[in-house]
């Protein structure tokens, strides 16, 4: 077997039914270029990963990077570029929405010197229409694609595609930094290197998904917006803290409702009201960030209790913390809407800090 010139990653949840098919049609296309596969599977329940090493012991080309208890397509892309053998990678999507016969071509842009190569649906020859089974996908694609833009510039037509090329040196070089959570890692990798990278593109028309169904939901989109807001700051912000605020957020108005309710509307003495919306609003930011912020490390079953615990005691030392520090402000002639907007933002970055380490055990 000779040494692979070319790694594909195929980043896959419940892809068993689609993996030796697409197998097959990369080998179809890659004529005397060695190559190799490797699917990232996230322990889906449908046999990706048993599918996958059945291939590869007739095929020794492919091969299955299984991961344990982690979910997350930008993740998983760079668990396979960081596996991969070749001098190039590419990440392609394990459903065959995306066209393999483009594969030559983008290895031949890279071999006449790019750094980056994407399959784009938005330049000539390109499409994507006939991939979205709904409308509201396609225009969701436009205006994530436009906003994008505006951040990346005029690097790429379509840095939210799933579907690109690139160096070692370039596939190194992104695994120290990008985000793990959500699908857009491209955009990631653009927003960030685009500058010092000769990219090119190569036209591809996104196909229809024929098996199995398609894992972008509500929650790739709120990480992707916490990515924009964080990339819009250049970085300085990390998107996990921006997800935590929005969720935080979100509490204060748990908390408002469940006071209002219980005090206006049902004569429960204020103190008590404030008491019981103090927890609501805490136990409804716990079950928020544990699916949204923390999706890739959810706590379930018993480590859902003690996550919990946990987050209340680190939220009530955070809002200790507070008072006394916004009063020392105070008494050091700090405006009242001054040094109670510190204290908050202060415990707020130790909630956050300390939840993050303790509660979802994420280092
Ligand atoms: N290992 C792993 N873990 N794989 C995943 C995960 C995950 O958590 N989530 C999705 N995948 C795999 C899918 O199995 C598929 O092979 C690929 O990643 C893309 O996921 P889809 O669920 O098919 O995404 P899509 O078709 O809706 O989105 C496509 O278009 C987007 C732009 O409109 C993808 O190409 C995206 O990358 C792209 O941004
Ligand atoms: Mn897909």
């Amino acid at each position: 077997m000779k040494a692979p010139e070319l790694s594909v990653i195929l980043p896959a949840f419940n892809e068993a039914k689609n993996i030796p098919l697409i197998v097959d049609k990369i080998a179809a296309v890659m004529g005397d270029t060695p190559f190799e596969v490797i699917v990232v599977d996230d322990d889906s329940p449908d046999g990706t990963a048993d599918v996958t090493r059945s291939i590869g012991r007739e095929k020794p080309y492919v091969r299955c990077v299984k991961r344990i208890n982690r979910r997350g397509l930008s993740g998983a892309c760079i668990e396979g570029m960081m596996a991969a053998n070749a001098p190039v990678v590419v990440v392609m999507d394990a459903d065959m929405q995306h066209d393999e016969t483009r594969l030559p071509v983008m290895l031949a842009e890279i071999r006449d010197g790019a750094d980056l190569v994407i399959g784009s649906r938005y330049v000539d020859g390109g499409a994507a229409s006939s991939g979205f089974v709904k409308k509201s996908r396609a225009k969701g694609s436009e205006l994530a694609t436009a906003l994008a833009n505006r951040i990346t510039g005029a690097y790429t037509t379509d840095p939210m595609s799933g579907f690109f090329m690139m160096t070692r040196d370039v596939a190194d070089r992104a695994a120290r930094v990008v985000s793990r959570d959500g699908f857009k890692i491209l955009f990631d990798i653009v927003s960030r290197f685009g500058h010092d990278l000769k990219i090119r593109e190569v036209p591809f028309q996104f196909r229809e998904r024929v098996e199995g169904e398609s894992k972008l939901g509500f929650l790739v989109t709120v990480q992707f917006l916490g990515l924009l807001i964080s990339r819009y700051t250049g970085g300085f912000i990390p998107v996990k803290f921006l997800l935590y605020g929005l969720v935080g957020f979100t509490g204060l108005f748990v908390h408002m409702a469940t006071l209002l309710l219980l005090n206006a509307s049902f004569g429960v003495g204020f103190a008590t009201a404030q008491i019981v919306a103090t927890f609501a609003a805490m136990t409804s930011n716990f079950a928020f960030n544990n699916e949204v912020t923390y999706a890739h490390r959810k706590l379930t079953g018993w480590r859902f209790v003690t996550g919990l615990l946990t987050f209340y005691i680190i939220c009530g030392i955070g809002a200790l913390a507070n008072v006394s520090i916004s009063v020392r402000l105070f008494e050091w002639d700090w405006s009242a809407a001054l040094a109670g907007f510190a204290g908050a933002l202060m415990s707020a970055v130790f909630n956050y800090a300390v939840t993050k380490l303790v509660t979802w055990r994420d280092t």
